[in-house]
Order: C-alpha cells, then structure tokens, then sequence
C-alpha cells in the first residue's frame, strides 16, 4: 500500500453493501493497527454491539451507522419491533449526538416513504459527510495559515520569506476511522500534508483506550505524514517549548452556547494551548451542532466503567479490588476554543460568537 501524503489507497471504515439483503460493512477498529478486518453487520444486535465495543466509533461515522442501523431494522424485524430496535440503536451510545441525527434522520425517511427512503437517506449521510470533510479540511487548512503559518506581515504585505510549514497537535482519532472519508480534525491535517506544508504532527496516545496510539498513528503514517506519538501528559510542555503552532480536535456534541464535548483530555489541551499561547480548533460538521442542549453542563457525558483504566490490553495494571472513575469525555468551554470550523462556517467561540447565532 503507498504510504504517502496524496497516494494512500482510500479507507471506506463504514459503508453500505448493497444486495437482495444489504448489510453494513465496519472495519472493526478494536483490531487496528494488527488487523484490517472488516465485520458484516446484518442485524440490529450485531451493530448495538459493534457500537458499544467501539468496532466502530467517532461522531461522524456514529451517525452513519445509525442510519444504516434503521434500514437493517427495518429489513429484518418484524413491523412491530422496528421502533423499539430504533430507539436502542439511537441510545447505544449517549454523548456523540450524531447518532442520534442520524437515527432520527432514517427513522423519519422510514415513516415518511418506507424502506426505499430510509436507505436513500442513510446513502444521502454517508455522501454528504464525504462533501463536508473535504469542505472542513480546505476551510481548516486555510484558517491556519492565517493564522499560524502567516507569511503575511500585519500591514498585509508578503514577508517573502514563503509559506513557513505547521507543526500540528491532536488528541483521539478523528480521520477516515471516525468518519466516511477522510476525517475532521485529522482531515485538516491531511489537507495541511497535501499542500506540501506539514512540518510535524504530534498525536496524544489517548488513554485509555488509545485510539491515538492505535488509530491515528496508523492514519497518519499510512498517508506519509512526519509524525510522533506523545503520551497525554507530556502534550502541555511539548506546547510550552513551542513544538506546536496549533492544536486540532474534532467534537462528538457541539451546545447552542459552543461548548463542546470531545474526548477526555481535549479541556486539558485547550487549557494548555491558551496557556502557550497557540490557537485551539474544533473541526466537526454541522450534524455535530447541537441547539437542543444549552451548554456543556447539559451534555450526557458517557462513564465506560473501570475494566479499561485497571487493565491494558487484557492485563491487569491496578491492584485487584480498583475501581475507577472512567469519562470517556469532556467539555471544553467556549472561550477557550479559537474558533469551530465546520463545512459552512468558522465560528468564533473564544470571541463570544455561538453556533446558534
Ligand atoms: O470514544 P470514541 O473513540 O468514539 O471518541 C471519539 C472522539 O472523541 C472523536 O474525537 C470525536 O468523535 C470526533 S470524530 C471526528
């Protein structure tokens, strides 16, 4: 496989295989990087399940499984039981409100015009995902040269000196993994690599369950990209000794007020980066927006259990009787965010301008 910035093979981690009995086609990321095996998923148990474990994961690729989820329900379930099937691939997983739009959506096309249309729409998610991580990569690529990679002087002249490349941070697995294609906050990034102007990319390992150690180390080398991993604590000094012009994270729930809620650690990088000095993004699609929920006090924050901070990878790691306090998310504040970028707009938060504005 080409390993490089414009050449590696294109990763589809989730789409639909179409047939007399369609079915969805996950990568299975618990896998990753040893495996690339991929799981067919025909029945509404197969891809509760397949959510819940994280075989598939990240806000964007959550919501297309939803979808997809509504059209195997109501494939292969009797009339009666679809609404209740619906109701619990919606709530497989609480924080990402993706899932849930794309539940809603499908179930809506479903009622509306039956199985045809709710496959139709579920098809619709997936290309329309496709069409806003190209959009956020451009859009986020351009927003940091403006702002961190300027050869621009503040009187608007060229320096002359040319673009100057980017050292870039980000946090959980946010690419093509989390995604249809491509990615959000990993998706500027490969944008970044693709106009020839990455200098560096550092990928916390995420704890715990380490989708930066397992995912985005495996995307970013797959696309060629200069890359180290850094355990989490060590991502607020790599900042203060200026390794890092700007740090890049996607989102699972964007509030009205643009608080928003992203993998436990991401409030710990904002701090740091405001601390530093160095703009923080939050890269996500509008479906990620949502107006419902006021502010990030209000965000349904998942709790996955002790199991994955006592052990690693099997082994126990913490004294038998241990228990743990295990937030797979956390909330960072508007003001501490530079701006959101999504497919349409560039808001920004850490100037006082909302989502819902
Ligand atoms: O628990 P996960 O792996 O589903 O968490 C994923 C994240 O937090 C991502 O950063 C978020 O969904 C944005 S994905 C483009």
């Amino acid at each position: 496989m080409p390993a490089s910035g414009t050449g590696a093979q294109r990763l589809r981690p989730i789409d639909w295989v179409d047939g007399p009995e369609g079915y969805l086609r996950l990568l299975d990321q618990t896998r990753l990087p040893g495996e690339e095996h991929y799981l067919r998923i025909d029945n509404v148990d197969a891809l509760i399940d397949a959510i819940r474990r994280l075989a598939t994961r990240g806000a964007p690729a959550l919501g297309v499984a939803g979808a997809f989820g509504v059209v195997l329900a109501a494939q292969r379930l009797p009339a009666g039981d679809v609404p209740a099937a619906i109701a619990k691939i919606r709530s497989a997983r609480p924080t990402a409100v993706n899932l849930a739009v794309g539940t809603d959506l499908a179930a809506r096309a479903l009622a509306d015009g039956g199985l045809d249309a709710a496959l139709s729409a579920a098809k619709k998610l997936r290309d329309d995902d496709i069409l806003a991580c190209a959009a956020m990569a451009r859009r986020g690529a351009d927003e940091i040269y403006r702002a961190v990679a300027s050869d621009i002087r503040a009187d608007h002249r060229p320096t002359g000196t040319g673009p100057r490349p980017v050292k870039l941070m980000t946090i959980c697995n946010t690419g093509a993994l989390a995604a249809v294609e491509r990615g959000t906050a990993l998706g500027v990034l490969s944008e970044v690599l693709r106009d020839g102007r990455l200098a560096h990319a550092y990928a916390c390992e995420t704890r715990p369950l380490l989708q930066g150690a397992r995912l985005t180390a495996w995307e970013l080398q797959r696309m060629g990209a200069p890359y180290d991993l850094i355990v989490d604590s060590a991502a607020a000094s790599t900042m203060r000794r200026g390794y890092v012009d700007a740090v890049l994270a996607g989102a699972d729930r964007i509030a009205a007020n643009g608080d928003t809620a992203n993998k436990i650690g991401t409030f710990a990088l904002a701090l740091a980066a405001r601390y530093a000095g160095i703009p923080f993004y939050i890269v996500a699609p509008e479906t990620t927006v949502d107006l419902h929920t006021a502010s990030g006090d209000d965000i349904d924050i998942e709790d996955r259990g002790s199991y994955e901070i006592v052990s690693l990878a099997g082994v126990a790691i913490a004294p038998e009787g241990t228990t743990a306090l295990n937030p797979a998310f956390d909330v960072t504040p508007a003001d501490l965010i530079t701006a959101i970028i999504t497919e349409r707009r560039t808001i920004r938060t850490g100037i006082g301008q909302r989502p819902d504005a």
